[in-house]
């Protein structure tokens, strides 16, 4: 592999021979006598400027090296004379590897959020854009470290799938069938649909394996054109045997405090793009969301606290009713500043597989809710009693021949488990102060929009 920027300025240069610097052109500045060459290739959020004296040989390449062009630059790495920057390259040798010329989307200037969609192929090779896909990747390794130090097992749970996990029938129907076939003559002799959520096969694998989680692709056809809604996002589902709600609800506080802190720590090149650009102060908000406990409470008390809040909310809160957006945002920014836990929901707003609570009034789910994002974390204790489980699924017309299997876990051996989902891209929301789900994920689907 050939050396990248970060690693040149980190100091992995071989000392006082020359280098080669490949990247992009993100500006030319020429001066008497010399050119100034910003390069950038990705790795970091730092360009290396290159120097470029009009003697030389290939200074020809110099010329045609316009913004976006791919370069690669020869030289030695130098104390930078100019403020600005530590190092520069002084140049022996450029090569124009990709022309680039004035047609090219991003020439250098700032561009609006909405222009940058329309040019999401390019848009990674922007400063913002570059450091969102680096904490992607970066957190993405952390979620795994954090869940191997605690003992749990990363597992592969089918994408194409044959159920219903939410019954909210928000699913993407997967068919080889030609228009008009007959269902039995489809691929798999019936029905199938893209996942909505792992935890189905999960729930499955905690109860073999102990503790498991899945981090992987979610679909969701909800006509929802929000701007924290994507029709494809990724979510962490853990799971685990003998777990009750309360350990659910500390796994994912300590989940999100950690990758808080992770970020903090680790990405704070590339975050302090964001504190000062996107959303000024979020160093101290991030701060403030690992200081103190996150606040939990019962739903109950949150419908009371919504009610008697006098705030104007274009939907009145009600028991029974689910949280909405404004509900959420209110309780974490408004009431209790920071990010809270919402547990006990009533059972007729929530899916199947939620444990009743004795009164059948509720159900052990819990929502972590954030400043900004509103709902984070979506989880529950599990329903164990096999009857229980096959009455509620009754009052819900679930087609119980379809959930054999997995009620095979509960009359085998049931046992107390539970997990949650974290949307990824939430997660991303919150570190960054993006507002925007579109602007986390290189290429979003979305409602109406299926390009690139
Ligand atoms: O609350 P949800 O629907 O929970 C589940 O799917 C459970 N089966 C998870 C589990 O217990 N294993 O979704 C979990 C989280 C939400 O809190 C939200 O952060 C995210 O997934 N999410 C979305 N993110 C982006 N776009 C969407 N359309 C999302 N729908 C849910
Ligand atoms: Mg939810």
């Amino acid at each position: 592999m050939k050396i990248t920027i970060a690693e040149i300025l980190a100091g992995r240069a071989p000392e006082g021979g020359e280098i080669t610097a490949r990247g992009w052109v993100r500006t030319r500045r020429d001066a008497k006598g010399f050119s100034f060459l910003e390069i950038s290739d990705g790795s970091c959020l730092a360009n290396l400027q290159a120097v470029v004296d009009e003697a030389l040989p290939t200074y020809s390449a110099v010329k045609q090296a316009h913004t976006g062009a791919a370069v690669a630059v020869r030289g030695q790495l130098v104390a930078s004379p100019g403020g600005g920057q530590k190092w520069e390259l002084r140049a022996t040798e450029v090569t124009l590897i990709g022309p680039a010329d004035d047609t090219y989307p991003l020439q250098k200037k700032r561009h609006s959020d909405e222009f940058l969609r329309e040019q999401a192929h390019l848009r990674a090779r922007t400063n913002k854009f570059g450091a969102i896909f680096r904490l992607r990747s970066r957190l993405s390794l952390a979620i795994h470290d954090f869940f191997r130090q605690r003992g749990f097992f990363y597992i592969h749970t089918p994408i194409i799938t044959g159920s219903d996990c939410e019954g909210a029938g928000e699913m993407f129907r997967v068919t080889t069938l030609p228009p008009g076939g007959q269902p039995a003559d489809d691929f798999f002799g019936r029905e199938a649909s893209l996942t909505v959520s792992g935890q189905l096969p999960a729930e499955m694998l905690a109860l073999a394996l102990g503790r498991v989680y899945t981090f992987g692709p979610a679909f969701r056809a909800e006509n929802s054109n929000t701007p924290r809604h994507a029709a494809e996002f990724w979510m962490i589902e853990p799971e685990a045997a003998f777990a009750d709600l309360q350990d659910n609800m500390d796994l994912a506080e300590s989940l999100v405090k950690h990758l808080t802190e992770f970020a903090l720590k680790e990405a704070r090149d590339d975050l302090a793009l964001f504190d000062r650009f996107v959303e000024p102060g979020l160093f101290d908000r991030l701060a403030n969301l690992v200081a103190e406990p996150y606040q939990r409470l019962p739903y109950d008390e949150a419908i009371d606290i919504l009610k008697s809040s006098g705030a104007k909310f274009e939907f009145r809160p009600e028991w029974g009713g689910d949280l909405q957006t404004e509900h959420e945002r209110y309780l974490c920014e408004a009431h209790f500043k920071k990010p809270v836990i919402v547990y006990d929901y009533p059972a007729a707003i929530k899916p199947f597989y939620m444990r009743l609570s004795d009164d059948e009034r509720t159900v052990a789910a819990m929502d972590l809710l954030a400043p900004r994002v509103g709902e984070l974390v979506g989880g529950s204790q599990r329903e164990e009693r096999l009857e229980v489980l096959t009455r509620r699924m009754e009052s819900l017309h679930l087609n119980l021949a379809n959930y054999w299997w997995y009620l095979d876990s509960r009359r085998y051996g049931g046992a107390p488990h539970a997990g949650f989902g974290l949307g990824f891209e939430r997660l991303l929301m919150m570190l960054t102060g993006v507002n925007n789900i579109r602007d986390v994920i290189p290429f979003p689907r979305t409602p109406n929009n299926l390009e690139f």
